[in-house]
C-alpha cells in the first residue's frame, strides 16, 4: 500500500512518473504514456508526470543554436533547447485530455522551480510546493517539463538526463510516494540486456551500486540526489508490473520476465470497440486479435485495419480459445450469455456493458470468482472515470456509506446545452453525433442508464443487490431550456444525480433525480459529458472521483486499462517474477474481500 503523502495536504498518495526520450520517440507515444499515467490514476494516486523532449529534439535544437550562433552562449542555448520539453509537456497534456483526466501543465516559472550553477548543467534548488499543491487539489495529473528550470539569470538546463533529476527533486519536495522512471528497458541490468541474453536483471539496488551499473540509464546526479534525500527510484517500462527498485536496500537479482502474447476476442466495433481495437493494435507484442465480431461484415471490412478480419458468427470469434474476451456488443441478455460462455471456457472478461452486468450480476460475478477469472467492467460505470476502482479500494479499506454522482454523460451534456438555450432535440442529436448516447437514447434520457450504473455501484460499494428497475428515476424529458436557464440565473445548475446510501438500519436508499445544485457544488464541476462522484466513507471522509463519462476515447482507455490489468495479473502468475504488490487485485478477489471481510452481512439480500 502506498504511503500517504504528508507534505502536500492531499489525501491521495502522489507518484512521480518520468517519461524520457527513450519512450517518447514519436507522436503516438504520448497516447501510450497517457495510458501509463491513467493506470496510476485508477489506483487512486495523484500523478506528477515529468517529461523529456521527444527523442532527437534536444540535439536538433542544440544543432540550431550552433547554426545561428557562432559560439552560442550557454544561457541562450538553454533558452532554445527548453522548447523541446515545453512542447513535450503540452503534447502529454493533450493526450491526457483524450482520456478525460483532469490535468494541468506546470512550467518552471509557474511553480518557482529554481536552479543554480552552469546554465547547461545546473542543480535544482527550490520549488513552490504550495503552488503544486493548489493545482493538485483540482487535478489528477500535473505535467511538468523536465530538464529545465529558472536560473538566477534566466533559463537553465540540468545537464544530459536532467529530467531524471527533475523527477527526483519533485518527488522529495512534494512528498511523493516514489519516482518511477519509465524507460525502454524493464529495469536495471548488470550488462546490456540487448547484447547479453543472460544479463542479470536487478529487482533491487542500493544507490551506490545503481550509480555503477546504470550509467547511461539513470542520470548520476539524480541517483545522488535520491540518495541524499531518501527518494525511492523505480526503473520500469510501460505497462509492466515489476521494476528495479533503487533505494537504501540490499541488492537483489530477479529473473527476466517473459512477455506472453495473449489471444484476445473483440466483440463489437462501435464507438468504444473501435477505440479499443486501436489500442490493442498498438500493442502487437502483447495481444493477438482473433476475428472481430460485428453485425455487418462487409461494412466493416471496407475500413479494416491491416491484418484484421471480421465475422458475424460468435463461434468463429471465440474459436481460438481466447485468453481475454472483450465484450462491447451492447444489449443485456445476449451479452450476458456470451460472458457466461466465455467464463465457462476459461476466458477472462472485460466489458463496458452496464445493462448486462446490472441484470445478470449474480449469474456472472460469482462464476468468475469461482473460476478464478477476472470479470472487469470499469468502463461500464463512469466511462473513463475510475469509480469502480475507487469503490473496490474503499469498500475493502474502510467501508462506504454513500455514493452520489453525475453518472450519465449524455444527460449531463443535454443539460449543459439546454442551459445555453438549445432545444432538447438539437442537444440530443448532438450527443448522439458525438457518440455519447446509447443506441436507444431514451435509456439515457429516462434515467435507465444511470439506474443500471447505480445498481452496479451498490454492488461494489455495499455488496448488495438493488435491481435497476427498483430504483426510482426522474426523466430528463421534462426539462426545458427555460428551466435550465432559470437555474443558471439563480447561480445554480441542473444535474442528473444518482444517489445510493447505506442507512443505519442496513437498508439501501437509491434514486436518480434531477437536482438544482449551487455552481460551486463539487458535482457541478462535471461539465458536458463529464462524470463526477462523491464517495463518503463510513468515517465521514469524502472522496471525489472525476472523469469523462462517455465517448470513444475515455471509455476505450478504461476498457484497455482493464485488459492491461488482466495482462499484468497473468504475467505475475506465469513468470514467478518478484513483482510489486498488485494495487488492484483481480476483480473477483476484490469482490471476495469486500464481501467477506469488510461487509460480513453484505451478501444478505435487502428485505423486499
Ligand atoms: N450513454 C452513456 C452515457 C455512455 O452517456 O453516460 C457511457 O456509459
Amino acid at each position: 500500500m502506498a504511503k500517504p503523502n504528508n507534505k502536500i495536504p492531499c489525501r491521495a498518495p502522489i507518484c512521480v512518473l518520468k517519461f524520457g526520450s527513450s519512450v517518447l520517440t514519436k507522436i503516438e507515444d504520448y497516447d501510450a504514456a497517457a495510458h501509463e499515467i491513467y493506470r496510476h490514476v485508477r489506483n487512486g494516486e495523484k500523478v506528477v508526470a515529468v517529461v523529456s523532449a521527444l527523442a532527437g529534439e534536444t540535439d536538433a535544437l542544440f544543432g540550431l543554436a550552433d547554426q545561428v550562433g557562432v559560439t552560442p552562449p550557454a544561457d541562450l542555448s538553454a533558452r532554445l533547447v527548453r522548447v523541446g520539453e515545453l512542447k513535450s509537456s503540452a503534447l502529454m497534456a493533450l493526450a491526457l485530455a483524450n482520456v478525460g483526466i483532469r490535468t494541468s501543465v506546470l512550467d518552471p516559472h509557474e511553480i518557482g522551480l529554481t536552479a543554480e550553477g552552469d546554465a547547461l548543467d545546473a542543480n535544482l534548488t527550490g520549488i513552490d510546493a504550495d503552488a503544486v499543491a493548489a493545482r493538485l487539489t483540482t487535478n489528477e495529473v500535473l505535467v511538468a517539463p523536465g530538464f529545465i528550470a529558472e536560473g538566477q539569470n534566466g533559463v537553465v538546463t540540468l545537464g544530459r538526463g536532467g529530467t531524471d533529476l527533475t523527477a527526483v527533486f519533485f518527488a522529495h519536495e512534494i512528498g511523493a510516494d516514489r519516482v518511477r522512471l519509465i524507460k525502454d528497458v524493464d529495469g536495471v541490468y548488470a550488462r546490456d540486456p540487448n547484447k547479453y541474453a543472460d544479463a542479470a536483471r536487478f529487482d533491487a539496488l542500493d544507490y551506490d551500486e545503481a550509480v555503477k551499473v546504470s550509467a547511461g540509464l539513470i542520470q548520476e546526479k539524480a541517483i545522488l540526489e535520491a540518495k541524499a534525500k531518501g527518494v525511492v527510484i523505480e526503473v520500469a517500462s510501460p505497462g509492466k508490473c515489476y521494476a528495479t527498485r533503487v533505494a537504501d536496500t540490499a541488492i537483489e537479482e530477479g529473473p527476466r520476465a517473459k512477455d506472453p502474447q495473449l489471444k484476445v476476442a473483440l466483440l463489437g466495433r462501435g464507438a468504444v470497440g473501435e477505440g479499443t481495437l486501436q489500442h490493442l493494435l498498438d500493442r502487437p507484442d502483447l495481444f493477438k486479435l482473433g476475428p472481430v465480431l460485428v453485425r455487418n461484415v462487409e461494412a466493416h471490412q471496407a475500413t479494416a485495419p491491416e491484418g484484421i478480419v471480421f465475422t458475424k458468427d460468435l463461434d468463429t470469434a471465440l474459436a481460438n480459445q481466447p485468453d481475454i474476451i472483450v465484450e462491447l456488443v451492447g444489449g443485456a441478455d445476449w451479452p450476458a450469455d456470451i460472458i457466461e460462455r466465455g467464463l465457462h471456457e476459461n476466458a477472462h472478461i472485460v466489458t463496458a456493458n452496464k445493462a448486462a452486468l446490472a441484470k445478470h450480476y449474480d449469474r456472472l460475478i460469482p462464476k468468475a470468482y469461482d473460476k478464478g477469472l477476472a470479470l472487469h467492467f470499469s468502463a461500464a460505470v463512469g466511462g473513463g472515470t475510475p469509480i469502480i476502482e475507487a469503490l473496490d479500494r474503499l469498500a475493502v479499506e474502510s467501508g462506504v456509506r454513500q455514493v452520489e454522482g453525475v453518472m450519465n454523460g449524455t444527460g449531463n451534456y443535454l443539460l449543459a446545452r439546454l442551459s445555453e438555450g438549445w432545444s432538447f432535440d438539437a442537444a440530443l442529436k448532438k450527443a448522439q453525433e458525438l457518440g455519447f448516447a446509447e443506441a436507444d437514447p431514451s435509456t439515457d434520457v429516462d434515467g435507465h442508464d444511470a439506474a443500471d450504473k447505480l445498481s452496479l455501484i451498490i454492488r461494489r460499494a455495499f455488496g448488495r443487490d438493488v435491481a435497476p428497475n427498483r430504483i426510482p428515476k426522474q426523466s430528463l424529458a421534462d426539462i426545458t431550456p427555460e428551466l435550465a436557464q432559470a437555474a443558471l440565473a439563480r447561480g445554480e445548475v441542473l444535474k442528473q444525480v444518482g444517489t445510493a446510501a447505506l442507512n443505519p438500519d442496513g437498508s439501501i436508499t437509491a434514486k436518480v433525480e434531477i437536482l438544482s445544485l449551487p455552481q460551486d457544488h463539487p458535482l457541478a464541476a462535471a461539465k458536458n459529458e463529464q462524470n463526477a462522484f462523491l464517495v463518503t466513507e463510513r468515517t465521514g471522509q469524502v472522496h471525489t472521483v472525476f472523469g469523462k463519462g462517455a465517448g470513444r476515447w475515455p471509455t476505450a482507455a478504461s476498457v484497455f486499462a482493464d485488459i492491461m490489468d488482466i495482462y499484468r495479473t497473468i504475467v505475475r502468475q506465469q513468470s514467478g517474477i518478484h513483482t510489486e504488490a498488485p494495487k488492484r487485485p483481480m476483480l473477483s478477489d476484490a469482490f471476495h474481500e469486500a464481501h467477506q471481510n469488510a461487509h460480513p452481512q453484505a451478501l444478505a439480500r435487502p428485505a423486499e
